[in-house]
């Protein structure tokens, strides 16, 4: 989907940093893509094609699933849904929880924003071991919706992210691959 003139751009400009936030993780470092809007417009119309036509709204994970979530939602002219992390909206919502390496973490999202039956586009900056990706998931079907299509900028395949999605029958892409 993604020219290669576009992709090209994106590996330069993302930033590789090693032994962040501990040591032996390559942290991705998107924040460059926002100093060059053309590019970031080009990296939304690129994300945009993927779903046009096929989803009813985006939903977006907090917080870096923010920042091209909602302008994706806004070139297709369909809602946008925050997914947040726990603790910061006020009810009614829905949670759900999920493994870490170490530990757990839980996401939310207010009830009554999604209709039973609508298609969904989950997206998020980085799909890593997809364990964020899949509990949003979860929280999209708790409410009759659908999760019809998974988006990232990065997709760290080693983690095999992608293979914990496969449960869930939809359509997943990312612009890069690492
Ligand atoms: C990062 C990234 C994804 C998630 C991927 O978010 O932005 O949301 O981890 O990991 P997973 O596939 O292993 O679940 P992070 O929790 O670091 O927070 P941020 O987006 O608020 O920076
Ligand atoms: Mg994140």
């Amino acid at each position: 989907m993604a020219s290669l003139e576009l992709i090209k751009k994106l590996e330069e400009t993302i930033e590789n940093v090693p032994d962040f936030p501990i040591p032996g993780i390559q942290f991705k470092d998107i924040c460059p893509i926002f100093l060059q809007p053309k590019l970031y417009e080009e990296v939304i119309a690129d994300l945009a094609d993927f779903s046009r036509g096929k989803i009813d709204a985006v939903c977006g994970i907090e917080s870096r699933g923010y920042l091209f979530g909602i302008a994706i939602a806004v070139a297709l002219d369909v809602p946008f849904v925050l997914i947040r992390k726990a603790g910061k909206l006020p009810p009614p919502f829905v949670g759900e929880k999920y493994d870490l390496e170490y530990g757990s973490a839980e996401i939310e999202m207010k009830t009554g924003h999604l209709k039973p039956g609508q298609r969904i586009l989950i997206h998020d900056d980085l799909l890593a071991t997809g364990g964020t990706t899949e509990a949003a998931a979860k929280l999209v079907a708790k409410q009759g919706a659908i999760p019809a299509q998974f988006s990232f900028l990065i997709d760290l395949e080693a983690l095999k992210g992608k293979e914990r999605l496969q449960k869930f029958d939809a359509e997943v892409y990312s612009i890069l691959q690492y």
